[in-house]
């Protein structure tokens, strides 16, 4: 079908990655009547396996391009005529900010920044653009024991990572107001879920833990994260993005604030129960903290509940239990990401095309 017969033309940034292909396996499927062109450079973290199955969709595209590159993403913008984007590309992980903070300034910031020029060009004749920008928790630094971040927070970030994402919002917020955009901006909380790459906490505890490798507890574990199982956030996204007022911020979080030891010690004890093998919690092992580290992030998701009447369907109970199965059932789709194997999967899938 001709790219001018959909509905709405959306782009998706950050389409390969963990969040990005769990809202196009959302979105492709409930909206066959837009175009979704997932937009991603394929970075370590890109991994179009995690798409497998949308390849077929007739309402799917592919375009591998680096949103740091003007010309590719111009030559993108007049090819798909887009209508809207949802932004989720960008560096991610905060221990590599930490050793390597160009990529961060570069993509989050800088990438952001092309985008944004680049709507604000197409915009210029007075079309409608919406652009929902996908954020984090962490630009609000770190909370005492007590208090939850609102859309009202102040902004605190601590690490590249963070300032990098919020320099980003600032960026997207100012040219709602200066050039009149459409943007939403959202600010979630630690998502876990299917397809996480496992570098990140819960991956990295399944992972090793069922390789009988250490598993690294960064100082005392008593750090606070509030979990979100990841299909949440992508109803959140459909919401906001549908619905959302422009120029709001909407805040989303799980209800379900844990420590970072009690989480390392219920994977144990659920694979320990699964595997039928002797504890795994003999692996922990506390290492040195992570520099600047924050000691508690916590969302009140009561705007987003009262305004879009959005709520977390999933428990940590359950959605733990969720991504443990899918992990144990999905053993190569991990192998093949420590081992570097999944970047075949866009050769084979796309070279030829
Ligand atoms: P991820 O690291 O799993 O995926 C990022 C994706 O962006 C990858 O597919 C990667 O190839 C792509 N990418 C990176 N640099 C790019 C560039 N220069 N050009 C094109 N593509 C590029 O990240 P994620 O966990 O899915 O996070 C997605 C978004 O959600 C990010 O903006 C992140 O800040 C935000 N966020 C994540 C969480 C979380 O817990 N993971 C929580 C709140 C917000
Ligand atoms: P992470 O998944 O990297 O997300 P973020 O830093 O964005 O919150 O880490 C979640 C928490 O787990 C954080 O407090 C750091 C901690 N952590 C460990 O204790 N050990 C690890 O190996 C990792 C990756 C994280």
């Amino acid at each position: 079908m001709p790219h001018s017969d959909f509905a709405r033309k959306i782009a998706i940034t950050g389409g390969a990655g963990f969040i990005g292909s769990n809202l196009l396996q959302h979105m492709v499927r409930k909206y066959p009547d837009c175009l979704f062109v997932n937009i991603d450079c394929l970075t370590y973290a890109g991994n179009l396996s995690n798409l497998v199955g949308l390849e077929q969709a007739g309402n799917y595209r592919f375009e591998k391009i680096d949103i740091r590159d003007n010309q590719a993403l111009a030559a993108c913008f007049e090819k798909y005529q887009f209508d809207a984007l949802i932004h989720l590309a960008a560096e991610s992980h905060v221990d590599r900010s930490i050793t390597g903070p160009a990529d961060f300034i570069e993509t989050n910031i800088g990438g952001t920044f092309n985008l944004l020029e680049i709507i604000r060009r197409t915009t210029q004749d007075g079309s409608s653009f919406r652009l929902h920008h996908i954020s984090t928790d962490e630009v609000f630094g770190s909370l005492g024991p007590k208090g939850y971040f609102t859309e009202k927070s102040a902004y605190r970030p601590n690490s590249p990572y963070s300032a990098s994402k919020a320099a980003s919002d600032l960026l997207v917020r100012s040219y709602h107001k200066t050039y009149g955009l459409d943007v939403v901006t959202t600010n979630c909380s630690n998502n876990y879920g299917p397809y996480q790459f496992p570098e990140k906490l819960i991956p990295l505890i399944i992972n090793n833990a069922r390789n009988g490798k250490p598993l690294p507890v960064y100082g005392d574990g008593k750090q606070i994260r509030d979990w979100l199982f990841v299909t949440d956030h992508c109803e959140a996204i459909d919401l906001v993005f549908h619905k959302g007022i422009a120029g709001e911020t909407y805040c989303i979080g799980g209800h379900n604030e844990m420590e970072n030891i009690s989480i390392v010690r219920l994977i144990c004890k659920l694979l320990t129960q699964r595997l039928g093998c002797q504890p795994l919690d003999r692996l922990i092992q506390f290492v040195t903290d992570r520099p600047g580290h924050d000691r508690r992030y916590a969302i009140d998701a009561s705007y987003i509940k009262s305004q879009l009447g959005w709520e977390p369907r999933f428990t940590f109970e359950t959605g733990i239990k969720m991504t443990l199965d899918w992990y144990l059932e999905n053993q190569a789709w991990l192998e093949n990401c420590v081992s570097g194997e999944y970047r075949k999967y866009y050769e084979t899938t796309y070279s030829n095309r």
